[in-house]
């Protein structure tokens, strides 16, 4: 496997990259991985979901309310230059991560969709006329689908929906033919939180920025996998959430190329957005204070620093290798299990295992692989769309993360053999 950074996940294995990975070791690292369900070892296959936290993050949260806990840009004491010093230096890790060319870009979000509602209301609220068209996939998560739907109501704007194959692969073609003088955004996911697809990003953003269309990437599901460059991938705004890379729940980040933040207004209102406020007049601050309305999630930002460091030491490529590895291995043994169906196949995938089977309904699947002690998510996946289109009301997932192994697999096979026999 070739990770390519900015875009590409999973290819053919990278014997080099996996080289002293060792994922026995990592899982010592996360408490959560040592609980017992049902009387079983927790096989944790729900990543795509949330992921575990290491003790180095659970350790930073502690430390920041035991030791440093105050808030930030508003006291001249001792603790609130400690935390203010821990959360603006968290901007730069964030930063550094994405390798976005300022800190300012970098703005602290409770999470992907509230980082895509800020774009959709500040955004589009700013630019979208009656007529104009947001163009999405038919791949996208709710929370990429919603806040579009809610602006474009709003401004008599249209919403356009970029088809996918049987696979669940994108027609580049058919996007390329939907963008118009009259598209005003792209927004499109990254990775596919219901079938794993990877999807041509770059292609996708050089083809929109042709016709100067900026494009909004959802990376909820593909920070954690591989590395993401946004100025390769030359992006306008990109979102994801810190929970599933390994962070606290409750915070995210949203980057946007700052002539795009600088030009959009605020998108709420309160202390720290602004420089200077009268009962006639309020002066905003400038990026990226502009955008963090109110006393931010301190506790959160260190927690995802200190993830952000964890999963760089362990290397983003290593981590794309070895899931490619995982993904590759639990194709195999799910794809020999009759009955079960695999949806998403699409070639460019990260470590998704969406699936159903004949005569199990999803929700089945879940429970009965519960009482095996295997966790995976079963349901619409927030992404009722890609079920319609599959023509399934549901599917079982299994996702991976580099503290999984081919253990954790075959356990999940099992499972899957066990809710076969229980149905015979
Ligand atoms: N978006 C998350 C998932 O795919 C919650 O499960």
């Amino acid at each position: 496997m070739k990770p390519v950074v900015g875009q590409r996940i999973a290819e053919e294995p990278c014997q080099e990259c996996l080289v002293g990975f060792g994922p026995e070791k990592i899982r010592q690292d996360f408490p959560a991985l040592r609980v017992t369900v049902h009387g079983k070892p927790l096989v944790y296959l729900d990543n795509a979901a949330t992921t575990q936290k290491p003790q180095a993050v659970l350790d930073a949260v502690v430390r920041y309310y035991t030791q440093e806990n105050s808030n930030v840009h508003r006291g001249v004491h001792f603790l609130s230059q400690v935390a203010t010093q821990a959360y603006d230096g968290a901007r730069t890790r964030v930063r550094r991560f994405l390798n976005a060319a300022h800190d300012h870009e970098i703005v602290f979000t409770r999470g992907t969709t509230d980082g895509i509602n800020l774009v959709a209301q500040s955004y589009g609220r700013k630019y979208l006329r009656a007529g104009d068209e947001v163009i999405v996939t038919a791949m996208e998560h709710h929370s990429n689908i919603v806040p579009w739907q809610m602006i474009c109501d709003e401004k008599r704007a249209n919403l356009k929906v970029v088809p996918i194959t049987d696979a669940g692969e994108l027609r580049l073609d058919e996007y390329e033919r939907m963008l118009s003088d009259r598209t005003r955004l792209v927004a499109a996911v990254h990775v596919s939180n219901a079938l794993g697809t990877v999807n041509p990003v770059r292609e996708m953003i050089a083809l929109a920025h042709a016709r100067g269309v900026p494009v909004l990437v959802d990376g909820a599901q593909s920070v954690s996998h591989a590395p993401v460059d946004v100025q390769a991938l030359d992006c306008d705004f990109y979102a994801f959430s810190g929970h599933k890379l390994f962070g606290p729940t409750g915070i995210g980040v949203l980057y946007g190329k700052a002539e795009l933040l600088e030009a959009m207004p605020p998108y709420q209102g309160g202390g720290d957005m602004i420089s200077a406020v009268t009962f006639e007049k309020t002066l905003y601050n400038t990026l990226p204070y502009k955008f963090e309305a109110g006393t931010p999630h301190i506790a959160g930002v260190v927690g995802l620093a200190a993830a952000i460091e964890y999963v760089e030491r362990i290397g983003r490529k290593q981590i794309a290798a070895y899931e490619a590895d995982l993904l590759a291995y639990g194709t195999e043994l799910l794809s020999a299990i009759p009955g079960l169906r695999l949806i998403g196949t699409a070639k460019d995938k990260a470590g998704v295992l969406s699936f159903v089977m004949d005569g199990i309904h999803a929700h089945d699947i879940g429970t009965i692989l519960d009482m095996e002690g295997v966790a995976v998510r079963a349901g619409h996946h927030c992404a009722m769309p890609v079920m319609k289109r599959f023509g399934v009301p549901a599917t079982a997932r299994a996702s991976v993360a580099f503290y999984n192994t081919r253990a954790d697999m075959d356990a999940l096979a099992k499972a899957i053999h066990k809710a076969i026999e229980v149905f015979a």
